[in-house]
């Protein structure tokens, strides 16, 4: 089983777009996928057209009360399951200090998967907390979504720290760029002279496409409802690069 987190200290940058439009890749072609919508603004779960709702809530879930198999939703894709999130994620802090293993808890859960499931993506709330120590604990790659600008560049440097400061063995760090504008000059300058120090970047650059906004009129993912689009090839390509990352 491998794990997939979308995460990025920034929001509004492109994360759950590409857990929704990956998870469901890698389930077209055959992989038992789950996505684990960790953010409580819930927008990966509105996408998959499932109630954000998960009984007994991350406490539930955190402490073990409520089984976890027991929250995960089918969605309307063959091979992809939905663990949904639910307002109280919000709290996920205050669940994962109070256990055992305070930023293993989520990879102890995702543990219990291994036979279940041959992908699993986790799409993250734009935060650095104990839950994103969590996450790094259990991810084998971060795909991190940067828009190309100066400041996303900045946040990509203390991302970098914050995964090199704390967690041991490191997830591989799949940078990509996201959003991207050719006709905005800066956006071409920094994608060109952007510094690789250390991380992977991505070939494939997701351009800012209106078609990918319509995800959430369509409440679907971009290759499930426009197929031929740019933005699904793009994705596609993305999906090819990184799947066998590491
Ligand atoms: N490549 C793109 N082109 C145009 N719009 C995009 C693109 N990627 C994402 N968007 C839009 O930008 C907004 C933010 O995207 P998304 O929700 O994927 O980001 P996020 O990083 O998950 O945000 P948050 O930090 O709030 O969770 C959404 O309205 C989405 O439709
Ligand atoms: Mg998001």
């Amino acid at each position: 089983m491998k794990i997939f987190a979308t995460y990025n200290i920034k929001g509004g940058v492109g994360k759950t777009s590409t857990a929704v439009n990956l998870a469901y890749l890698a389930a077209r072609e055959g992989q038992r996928t789950l996505l684990w919508d960790l953010d409580p603004q819930a927008a990966a779960t509105f996408l998959f057209r499932v109630r954000p709702r998960v009984k007994g809530g991350g406490h539930g879930l955190v402490s073990g009360k409520r089984p976890i198999e027991a929250a995960i939703k089918a969605t309307d894709f063959d091979n992809l399951d939905l663990l949904p999130a639910d307002f109280s994620y919000r709290n996920m802090d205050l669940d994962l200090d109070d256990a055992k293993k305070r930023t293993r808890r989520l990879g102890q859960l995702l543990d219990g998967f291994t036979d279940d499931y041959d992908v699993v993506f986790l799409d993250c709330p734009p935060s650095i907390s104990l839950m994103s120590e969590n996450v790094l604990h259990a991810a084998d790659t971060l795909l991190v979504p940067l828009i190309p600008a100066t400041l996303s560049l900045r946040t990509f440097d203390q991302l970098k720290t914050f995964v090199a400061d704390s967690v041991k063995p490191r997830p591989e760090l799949v940078a990509f760029f996201s959003m991207a504008d050719r006709r905005k000059r800066l956006h071409r300058d920094v994608i060109e002279t952007f510094d690789r120090d250390g991380a992977d970047v991505a070939e494939t650059v997701i351009p800012a496409l209106s078609i990918i906004e319509q995800m959430a009129e369509r409440r679907a993912p971009v290759p499930a409802f426009a197929p031929l689009s740019r933005a699904a090839l793009c994705y596609e390509q993305l999906w090819a690069e990184v799947r066998s990352a590491s």
